[in-house]
């Protein structure tokens, strides 16, 4: 049996994580949607169970595929549950069948955002879809006889946010920009998501776990600390609605951060997000 499996070892996460299993020169294999390289193998959970391919046998199989985007899960919340929800009950199923771990990232999404720090042990609320969609699949999994894995986390950083190149471009010839300052998130590196996932994975660990930026950030706030670092004024930086701008209400909870008491021995560095 192989030590690892990822499914989705394309995304932000899974793309990560596979560097970090062949920094630490452990064994792994991953699901792709694309061209196939080393150690990968196709895979696509929107399709019919009854085809899929005979995916390797492993230890720990990290669920780091999902449908993402919240737009399209409130667009398409029949075609988007059946990935992140039904399809992904049958992956686990057979997982835990061969008695493999399944470590289940999911989301600050699964609450309200009605209140900050929310604990590991409180009971879902999701608003969006996507949060709903989270919270139906960490349920039934939480119900299964054997064990798993829940890792909630709030939005991973991988470096500097896209838009702070616009940004830059603008400030630089002295422009006024404008960003949200009611579209706020918790910021969280990369790193400690890996530190956290290689943790869970390596000593098996079974429960929910959180994993969380200390702070909460609005993108007016990066704004501002850009014009700042930049040596420009902060008058350039014009505070604006998502709100207004159409961004749907589910989509700017009030609070995003979570209590991360149950991954206590992770590092969580605060990140401005610029890089
Ligand atoms: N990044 C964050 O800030 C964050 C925060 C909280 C929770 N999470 C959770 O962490 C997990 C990984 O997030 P991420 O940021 O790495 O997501 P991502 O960058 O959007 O990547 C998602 C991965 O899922 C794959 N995928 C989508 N639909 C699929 C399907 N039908 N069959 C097989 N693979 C499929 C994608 O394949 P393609 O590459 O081919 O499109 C991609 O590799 C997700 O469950 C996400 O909800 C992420």
């Amino acid at each position: 049996m192989a030590s690892f499996l990822i499914i989705g070892g394309d995304g932000i996460i899974g793309h990560a994580l596979k560097a970090r299993l062949q920094s630490e020169e452990l064994e792994y294999v991953a699901t792709t949607r694309r061209r196939l390289s080393e150690n990968e193998l196709h895979f696509d959970l929107a399709t019919d169970p009854d085809h899929w391919p005979e995916l390797p046998k492993a230890e720990v199989v990290f669920f780091c595929a999902a449908a993402t985007k919240l737009d399209a899960c409130e667009d398409n919340p029949e075609a988007t549950r059946l990935i992140n929800v039904t399809h992904m009950q049958a992956l686990a199923a057979h997982v835990q069948s061969y008695g493999g771990l399944v470590v289940f990232l999911s989301s600050n999404q699964v609450f309200d955002g009605s209140k900050p720090y929310r604990k590991a042990d409180e009971t879902q609320c999701p608003v969006s879809e996507y949060g709903r969609q989270k919270a139906e699949f960490e349920q039934w999994l939480s119900k299964c006889p054997t064990p798993s894995a829940i890792l909630r986390l709030t939005k991973v950083i991988t470096g500097r946010l896209p838009i702070t190149e616009a940004w830059q471009e603008k400030l630089e010839s002295g422009a006024q920009i404008e960003a949200f300052d009611d579209l706020t998130f918790s910021p969280l590196p990369i790193k400690s998501v890996l530190d956290g996932l290689m943790l869970i994975g390596k000593q098996k660990k079974t429960g929910i776990f959180q994993l969380s930026g200390r702070k909460q950030l609005s993108y007016y706030d990066i704004a501002c600390k850009l014009a700042v670092k930049m040596g420009k004024d902060i008058k350039l930086v014009t505070p604006v609605s998502a709100k207004n701008a159409g961004i749907r209400p589910q989509f700017l909870p009030r609070y995003g951060t979570l209590d991360c008491s149950t991954m206590a021995d992770i590092a969580i560095a605060e990140i401005d997000c610029l890089g």
